[in-house]
C-alpha cells in the first residue's frame, strides 16, 4: 500500500483521530509531513502563480486602514509580474489545486489516507514574506495546514457560526476578534496543524514562508438535488403524471393535502429501490467531480513509450488532481471518475482501477493483463500519472 506514513502523532491511531479530533478539535502534528521539507522554494510557487492557467490570488494589506477604503486588496489570476511591483510590506500569494502541477506533491495526500479521497478538495499553497497573512478568519471545511518552508505562527481562537460577522467592505472574509486564543505556536517546515471547520485561525509568516493547505470538502444538499434532477431526466417512469385522490375544494385552491400527497409519493419513490439507485448515482457523480478544470498535458507519450517506461520500472499511480473512486453494490464494483460512471470495463480493468483509487503504485506485473491502449487512455484522461522515480 502507500509508502508514505500517516500524518498523525506517534501515539495516535487513525480511529482516535477520527473519533476525537475530526471536525471537533485542532491537533498539532509535529513533523507530520517531513516530505515537504526542501520540496519547493518560494520562487517555485511565485513562478507558478504567474502561470496563465494557475488559479491564484494575490492579497495585499495596507499598513493602516485608509479612510473610506478597504485595507486589503485582492487580485485574482491571471497574475503578471507587474502585479508584484510596489507591493506593501505585507502580502500573500495563494495558488490552488497544486496537485495538477505536481503529482509528487499530490501523492502526499496519502499521508491523510484516513480521509477518503472523495472528501479531499485540493492542496493550496500560500507564500508570504515576514509579517504576511490572510487575516483572522474561519473556513467551512477541515484543513491540514502543513508548513513547507520557513515558519508561520498560528493562533487559534473561538469557534464561529453562520452569525459570526466579518469586517464590512473587505474583499476577503475576516474579523477582528478571535475570542480567547486556545493555541499559539510557531510551525516549522514539516509541522502540520489540523484545523476543524468553523474554528477561527490566524497565521502570520515569521520569515519567507510556504504553507500548504490540504483542504477537505463535503457535498451540500443543493448539489445532490441538482444531480438527482439530472439523473431523473433520463428515467421515463418519472414523467408519468401522479395519481392523486381528489377531495371537493374551492376551484382556486391548491390544498395542503394535495401537496402532502405529492410529497408522499416523492418520498416513497426516493425510499424505493429506484430511489436508492438514483441517489447512489447522484452522490457518486457529485463527490467524484473535479473542482478545477484539467490542464491539457504539454507532451504526450505514445503507447509504446508508455509500455517501455513501465517495463523499465516506472509506476502508475492515481493522479489526485482527478477523482477516481468506486463503490460496491450488490456484489458489483462500480467506478466513477471526474463525475462520470465508468461503464464497459472488464473485471480486471475494474480491479486495477480500484487498486489505483486506493493509492497503490502499480508496476509492470500488476498491469500485464490490461490492454496497453486502455492504460494509455487512463493516462490521457488524467486518472493516472506515470512516476519515473526508481
Ligand atoms: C494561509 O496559508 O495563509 C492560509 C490558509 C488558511 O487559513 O486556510
Ligand atoms: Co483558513
Amino acid at each position: 500500500m502507500s509508502a508514505i506514513p500517516l500524518c498523525l502523532p506517534d501515539n495516535m491511531t487513525p480511529e482516535q483521530f477520527l473519533n476525537d479530533y475530526w471536525q471537533k478539535k485542532p491537533l498539532l502534528i509535529k513533523q507530520g509531513l517531513p516530505q515537504l521539507i526542501g520540496m519547493f522554494e518560494p520562487e517555485d510557487m511565485l513562478g507558478l502563480a504567474l502561470e496563465e492557467e494557475a488559479s491564484a490570488r494575490l492579497l495585499t494589506q495596507a499598513a493602516t486602514k485608509p479612510v473610506d477604503e478597504p485595507q486589503w486588496q485582492l487580485k485574482k489570476s491571471p497574475l503578471s509580474e507587474t502585479d508584484f511591483d510596489n507591493l506593501p510590506a505585507q502580502w500573500t500569494v495563494l495558488v490552488q489545486n497544486l496537485e495538477q502541477w505536481s503529482p509528487e506533491l499530490g501523492q502526499l495526500w496519502q499521508a491523510f489516507d484516513y480521509i477518503p479521497q472523495w472528501q479531499r478538495d485540493d492542496i493550496m499553497v500560500s507564500y508570504a514574506p515576514k509579517g504576511g497573512s490572510v487575516g483572522k478568519h474561519y473556513d467551512d471545511y477541515d484543513v491540514f495546514l502543513a508548513q513547507g518552508y520557513g515558519s508561520r505562527r498560528w493562533q487559534l481562537g473561538k469557534y464561529c457560526d453562520k452569525n459570526t460577522e466579518f469586517v464590512a467592505d473587505e474583499p476577503i472574509r475576516l474579523f477582528d476578534d478571535m475570542g480567547d486564543i486556545i493555541f499559539d505556536e510557531i510551525l516549522e517546515a514539516g509541522d502540520v496543524l489540523y484545523v476543524p471547520p468553523k474554528l477561527s485561525h490566524f497565521g502570520v509568516a515569521q520569515d519567507d514562508c510556504l504553507t500548504f493547505s490540504f483542504g477537505c470538502r463535503r457535498p451540500n444538499l443543493m448539489q445532490i438535488i441538482d444531480s438527482l434532477a439530472d439523473i431523473a431526466t433520463n428515467d421515463s417512469d418519472l414523467f408519468i403524471p401522479l395519481l392523486l385522490p381528489q377531495a371537493l375544494q374551492a376551484s382556486g385552491a391548491l390544498q395542503s393535502e394535495s401537496i402532502s400527497a405529492i410529497k408522499e409519493q416523492l418520498l416513497h419513490m426516493l425510499q424505493s429501490e429506484r430511489g436508492d439507485d438514483i441517489i447512489r448515482q447522484a452522490v457518486s457523480e457529485v463527490v467524484s467531480k473535479r473542482q478545477y478544470d484539467a490542464l491539457v498535458p504539454e507532451e504526450t507519450l505514445t503507447t509504446d513509450e508508455l509500455m517501455q517506461a513501465i517495463t523499465e520500472g516506472a509506476t502508475l499511480q492515481a493522479d489526485y488532481s482527478n477523482r477516481l473512486l468506486y463503490h460496491k453494490h450488490a456484489g458489483e464494483l462500480i467506478l466513477y471518475a471526474n463525475g462520470q460512471r465508468l461503464d464497459g470495463l472488464d473485471t480486471i480493468a475494474k480491479q486495477t482501477l480500484q487498486r489505483l483509487a486506493d493509492g497503490e503504485a502499480l508496476q509492470a506485473d500488476d498491469v500485464a493483463d490490461i490492454d496497453p491502449d486502455d492504460l494509455m487512455e487512463w493516462l490521457e484522461n488524467g486518472w493516472v500519472w506515470l512516476d519515473y522515480a526508481e
